[in-house]
């Protein structure tokens, strides 16, 4: 018996709390380094404008902590309930380092609110505000960090399966498992897309903004501002495809049945007919079209925050080849496929463009859009391509360590140290023996349902099938049987 979630139903209950959670929280990150930037920008060129785009977005920023808070607080609480085996096996093995997460929470919250509710206080102490808020993106990447070894240890257990992972180390503390051998791959990787996804939302924020601004200068300092977030989630951006191909190699290597499925289609990663890795890496296209379009049209004119075109074409051409390898890898529709949505991408927003008279508040906020919808499809691929983490860990039972156990798993144990187990006495009594020879395989009720007379044959069919006895232990418990006495 295990509980199940109404409605959803326990595995899609946990897999929509998680993904929002991923959703949630890496825009906090996204958004506390944008805030960092922001000020940054600002305090160098000596212009409010900037910080207090920084403010609003900081302001945006606390009420997401909150929700993304009390939203892990929640998957906590449904993962205890629904999956108790998993979360105990995870809690036991990397006990101290969720305990360090915790503290890093505790942290975090305070840290923010107090730079956000300080802003105006902190007035005269610009580099001071401005250090405090920067604190925020080491604490959370040291956060991520640590959710990233658990996430990748789920995917790649790699030497940390169990038993010599936990002799290596302190119990609570399993080093080996922690780092996998993907934990630097996906580290990287969502590193990289933390910064494009926070950069993205923050362009899709100026563009919302946009749409309501009124007065020209606001609508100058917003089209400014979302161009200042498109630029540094274009940098990220990037890069992740030359992450996604290494971190790709290591699945490849080492999580094979996960590569495979996202590769060829399979498992999970497929659900109610559709791929949702392919929808991943379309919205990834088209995001990827938009970019280049967006920064060829607006480079040329004479605007801040621009990017040379060198640095365009190469972008294009980092993700033509990634596609190129993908295609060869899973089949060439694949490859023409992100070809098309690219050209799409392209075109619509050179429309959006031309259609809000050179303002970007269409890009912005259609790539903000899709930047989210791409951290969600990424994350749900990423979940559903690997095999059930609980079935393949057959020796849970090792993990979580009995106590009597536990001496034969800690650090350099001495053979001779070892306390001798003393065998348990042998039941000696008929009744004692049936309870302990013929519950091993099933329960005893089955044996107190079967309703004829041949025990004779029933106890020598059970040697048969591996019962071990004694002839005389074999002769007691027939006996026994047949009187019909209690046992
Ligand atoms: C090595 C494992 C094992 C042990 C120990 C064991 N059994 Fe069984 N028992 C089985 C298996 C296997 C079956 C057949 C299950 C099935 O066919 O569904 C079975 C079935 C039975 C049945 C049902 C037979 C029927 O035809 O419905 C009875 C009664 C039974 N066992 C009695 C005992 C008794 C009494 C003992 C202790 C002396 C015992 N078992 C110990 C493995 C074992």
């Amino acid at each position: 018996m295990h509980l199940e979630f109404p409605i959803l139903g326990a595995k899609w209950a946990i897999g929509s709390i998680a993904l929002f959670h991923t959703a949630v929280a890496s825009m906090a990150i996204g958004f506390a380094f944008f805030v960092t930037v922001a000020q940054i920008v600002s305090y160098i060129r000596k212009e409010n404008r900037y910080d207090l785009l920084a403010k609003k977005v900081q302001l945006i920023h606390v009420c997401i902590y909150n929700i993304g808070t009390i939203n892990a607080i929640g998957l906590v609480f449904l993962l205890s309930g629904l999956f108790p085996q998993f979360w105990a096996q995870l809690f036991v093995q990397f006990y101290w380092s969720i305990i360090v997460e915790e503290f890093l929470f505790f942290l975090l919250a305070t840290t923010i609110t107090f730079h956000y509710f300080f802003w105006d206080k902190l007035w005269g102490h610009k580099k001071l505000h401005i250090f405090l808020g920067a604190l925020l993106t080491p604490l959370f990447f040291l956060q991520f960090y640590i959710i990233n070894g658990l996430g990748s240890f789920m995917l790649t257990p790699g030497f940390g399966e169990a038993e010599l992972s936990l002799r290596t180390g302190v119990l609570g503390w399993d080093k080996m498992g922690f780092y996998n051998p993907s934990f630097l791959m996906l580290t990287l990787h969502r590193t990289l897309a933390n910064f494009a996804y926070g950069g993205f939302s923050a362009a899709g924020l100026c563009g919302i903004f946009l749409y309501f601004a009124k007065k020209p200068k606001l609508k100058e300092f917003y089209e400014d501002g979302g161009r200042l977030a498109f630029q540094i989630a274009f940098m990220a951006f990037l890069s992740l495809p030359v992450a996604g191909y290494f971190y790709a190699h290591v699945l490849k290597n080492h999580a094979n049945e996960a590569y495979m499925n996202l590769m060829w289609g399979r498992g999970d990663v497929v659900a109610g007919g559709v791929d949702w890795w392919w929808l991943k890496h379309i919205c990834v296209a088209a995001m990827m079209g938009i970019c280049l379009t967006y920064f060829r049209k607006t480079s040329s004119a004479d605007k801040e925050f621009t990017i040379p075109a060198i640095m365009v074409y190469s972008v294009a051409v980092l993700y033509l080849m990634f596609y190129l390898a993908m295609g060869m890898v899973m089949t060439w529709a694949f490859f023409w496929f992100m070809l098309a949505f690219g050209v799409g991408g392209a075109f619509l927003s050179v429309h959006l463009l031309k259609y809000h008279g050179g303002s970007g508040r269409g890009v912005f906020l259609l790539i903000g859009i899709l930047s989210f919808t791409t951290v969600m499809l990424g994350g749900y691929s990423r979940e559903a391509s690997r095999p059930r983490f609980v079935k393949r860990i057959s020796h849970y039972d090792k993990v979580f360590v009995p106590e009597e156990r536990q001496p034969y798993l800690m650090v350099h144990v001495d053979p001779e140290d070892i306390p001798k187990v003393t065998p348990k006495e042998k039941a000696s009594g008929p009744a004692s023996l049936i309870r302990e020879n013929c519950s091993g395989c099933h329960t005893l009720t089955r044996v107190k349902n079967y309703p004829l007379d041949n025990w004779q044959v029933i106890v020598s069919q059970m040697e048969a099938y591996g019962l071990k006895l004694t002839r005389e232990e074999s002769k007691l418990i027939t006996a026994h049987l047949d009187s019909g006495r209690p046992y």
